[in-house]
């Protein structure tokens, strides 16, 4: 773990990270540092880079060049066997579709999350259970993905992606798929996850809903990083 020199802890941090897919240019050059228990926002353009920088930072990819250290780790540098472990261990991401398992249970959704790094099976619905309490679905717990509403849905997927507690929690368009109000109550848990220490990486469209969660905005524009700004917090 590095300190930096306002005295956090850099939990992520990203030197010169560009991404090409063929013949185009994801990530252009992205230089970015965040420090534990923060709540960052990133904005831009659709097309701009915001999920590469996510898939960057959860090893859902590699970059082309440059580095990416997470939590001490160098993730490009890990082998296949390794970036999965980090994956499942060290990152909880929650998607804009939820990408929940149809022919699971709602708690069984979440407790699969555990099993996978090899907890048993009790010990994760138990966790799981404990979860569904906290994010306030214990009651929807045994109903499947197809009856339950999107703001539940999306419940259910940030349990999932709190249950092996990552130390990043990466949230891609949350709330892309919400009514407002299901979009605000999905912001409001994350915020209240971030306020009880939790770092966090939001992409959004929602500038209303990034100042409501986020201390920090860094704009994108294709492939890079064209500004930052530190935000007030809202009433
Ligand atoms: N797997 C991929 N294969 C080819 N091109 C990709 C892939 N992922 C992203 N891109 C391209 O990279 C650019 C950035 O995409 P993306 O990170 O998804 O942007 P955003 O999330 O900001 O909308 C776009 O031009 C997109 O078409
Ligand atoms: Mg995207």
């Amino acid at each position: 773990m590095v300190t930096d020199d306002s005295g956090g802890e850099t939990v992520v941090r990203l030197d010169g990270v560009r991404k090409e897919y063929g013949g185009t240019t994801a990530l252009d050059g992205v230089s970015l540092r965040i420090r534990a228990g923060e709540a960052v926002a990133v904005m831009g353009p659709s097309g701009c880079g915001k999920s590469t920088l996510l898939n960057m930072i959860s090893g859902l990819d590699r970059p082309t060049d440059g580095t990416v250290v997470v939590h001490g780790e160098d993730v490009g540098k890990l082998s296949e066997k390794g970036l999965a472990l980090y994956r499942r261990r060290r990152i909880g991401m929650i998607f804009q579709f939820f990408n929940l398992v149809d022919d699971l249970t709602a708690l069984d959704n979440v407790a699969l999350a555990a099993q996978l790094t090899g907890s048993p099976a009790r010990q994760a619905r138990r966790r799981a259970l404990e979860l569904f309490e906290e994010l306030g679905i214990a009651d929807r717990r045994n109903a499947y993905p197809a009856v339950l509403s999107g703001g539940e849905r999306q419940r259910v997927a940030v349990a999932r992606a709190l249950m092996n507690r990552p130390a990043l929690l990466l949230a891609d368009e949350p709330t892309g798929a919400l009514d407002s109000r299901a979009g605000e109550q999905v912001m409001d848990l994350l915020l209240d996850l971030n306020q009880i220490g939790q770092t966090l990486i939001l992409v959004t469209h929602d500038e209303h809903l990034a100042r409501r969660c986020a201390s920090r905005l860094v704009l994108l524009a294709d492939g890079r990083v064209a500004g930052e700004h530190t935000l007030e917090p809202s009433a």
